[in-house]
């Protein structure tokens, strides 16, 4: 079948790739796609943030199959709008994806399902936000409601610094109206990992444990990013995914279709796991980045057949198989991200990584004849797997080492620690 991947980053080259493995894949098409997935199938100058162009493309070209993987494309109904055209499309609903687009409605679903997750409040009133935040613990956590590149969440240390947030998310702005309404929670210690699960509206099978490493900096400092590297599997002690099934994934699942909004897709909770137990600080509607470049490395299933089963409610049926690898992820950003940083600088020695266990894949690129340039904060994403995480490290960080562009930054200590 033909089959259209909607994305730019890193994770849709990934999931391109693993895509055109699969003996049902046709012709495969990217919108817009990168200078990478170009390497995988055709990149389609679509305007993606139309929902009918893309539907109009999808009759046109017979597509069986559309993998909507950003965030904002799913807010802004595409599943649904290709679902009633009657494509096939991989993803939650806008209704569904709804558990990702407001913090304010996943934390009040969790409330309501009894979801472990961080105290919280939610504020549209900056009087009485402020008032609430005064006599919260330090840090106190501040997060826009809405959809905000990632930079929507602020771990304040002070009242002063919680303050400033409250205004300029609440007062200014900052975030448009993605900031009106802001979620007050509590700061959560402990260990965070990433949970991916495959879902078909009644039932859902996850992978199996990952770490991003949000922070820009080495040790988990600085500003947050979109991520800056994964390693997976995570060790985990006998039984956690199944108490993180039980008590988190399962539930979502069955609230979600007994409100009349079946969760199809990937469900993302990003997790805490505290003396506790582990407990749900976001939830994500689609494949984190670079989550996906890492769980793409170790899926031995074909990705086509669990898609599609996803869409059509036959997943309880499908065996999905993993490595029994592991495998990290590097990402290699331009200088002065994730603030401002400059585009278009030639990147080179790619050609020279020829490491059998890693994979380049392309997050912020483009090319121009023969030259790729950098064309985005998160430039490259280096995978590779590895019969030990020691392994799988080392040659992740070699091929980092040789690929060069101007102001080529990267954390070294993706992977330092795989265990909760
Ligand atoms: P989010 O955009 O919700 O993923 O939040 C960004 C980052 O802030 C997360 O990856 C966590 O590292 C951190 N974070 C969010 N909520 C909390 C919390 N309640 N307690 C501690 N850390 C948090
Ligand atoms: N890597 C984190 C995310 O995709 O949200």
């Amino acid at each position: 079948m033909n089959i259209l991947i909607i994305g730019s980053g890193g994770r849709e080259h990934a999931l391109a790739w693993k895509i055109k493995q699969s003996s049902k894949c046709n012709k495969l098409y990217i919108a817009p796609g990168n200078a990478g997935t170009a390497l995988e199938g055709e990149n389609v100058a679509l305007d993606v943030k139309n929902n009918q162009a893309v539907v109009d493309f999808a009759k046109e070209k017979d597509i069986g199959l559309v993998v909507v993987a950003p965030d904002d494309y799913l807010a802004q109904g595409m599943v649904d709008a290709l679902t009633a055209a009657g494509v096939p499309a991989f993803g939650p609903t806008k209704a569904a994806a709804k558990l990702e687009w407001s913090k304010a409605f996943a934390k009040d679903f969790m409330k309501r399902h009894g979801i472990p997750s961080a105290t919280s409040e939610t504020f549209s009133s900056y009087d009485k936000a402020l008032a609430y935040m005064l006599v919260q613990k330090l840090p106190v956590v501040i997060k826009a409601d809405g959809l905000a590149l990632g930079k929507g969440v602020v771990i304040a240390q002070t009242h002063e610094e919680a303050e400033e947030t409250l205004k300029s998310f609440m007062q200014d702005g900052r975030f448009g109206e993605s900031s009106r309404v802001v979620v007050i929670e509590e700061f959560l210690e402990g260990i965070e990992v990433s949970i991916h699960a495959f879902c078909d509206g009644t039932s859902a099978k996850l992978f199996p444990v990952s770490r991003d490493h949000k922070r820009i900096g080495e040790g988990n400092t600085g500003p947050n990013t979109g991520g800056m590297g994964v390693i997976a599997p995570v060790q985990v002690p006998e039984g956690f995914l199944d108490e993180v099934k039980e008590k988190i994934v399962m539930p979502v699942i069955q609230r979600m279709a007994g409100e009349g909004v079946p969760f199809k897709g990937i469900l993302y909770p990003g997790l805490i796991v505290t003396e506790e137990g582990p407990k749900v600080i976001e939830f994500n509607a689609r494949f984190g980045d670079p989550e996906c470049e890492t769980y793409m490395r170790l899926l031995e299933s074909d990705l086509v057949d669990v898609l599609l089963a996803c869409v059509e409610g036959t997943l309880a049926e499908s065996d999905i198989r993993w490595s029994n690898m592991s495998a990290v992820t590097v990402v290699l950003a331009s200088k002065g991200y994730p603030e401002v940083y400059e585009k278009g600088l030639a990147i080179h020695s790619l050609e020279s990584v020829s490491d059998d266990s890693v994979v380049v894949f392309h997050a912020g690129t483009k090319k121009e004849g023969e030259q790729v340039l950098t064309n985005g904060g998160r430039v490259l994403a280096v995978s590779a797997v590895g019969a030990t995480a020691e392994e799988a490290k080392m040659h992740a960080f070699k091929a980092a080492e040789i690929i060069q562009f101007e102001g080529k930054h990267y954390r070294t200590d993706i992977g330092a620690f795989w265990g909760i």
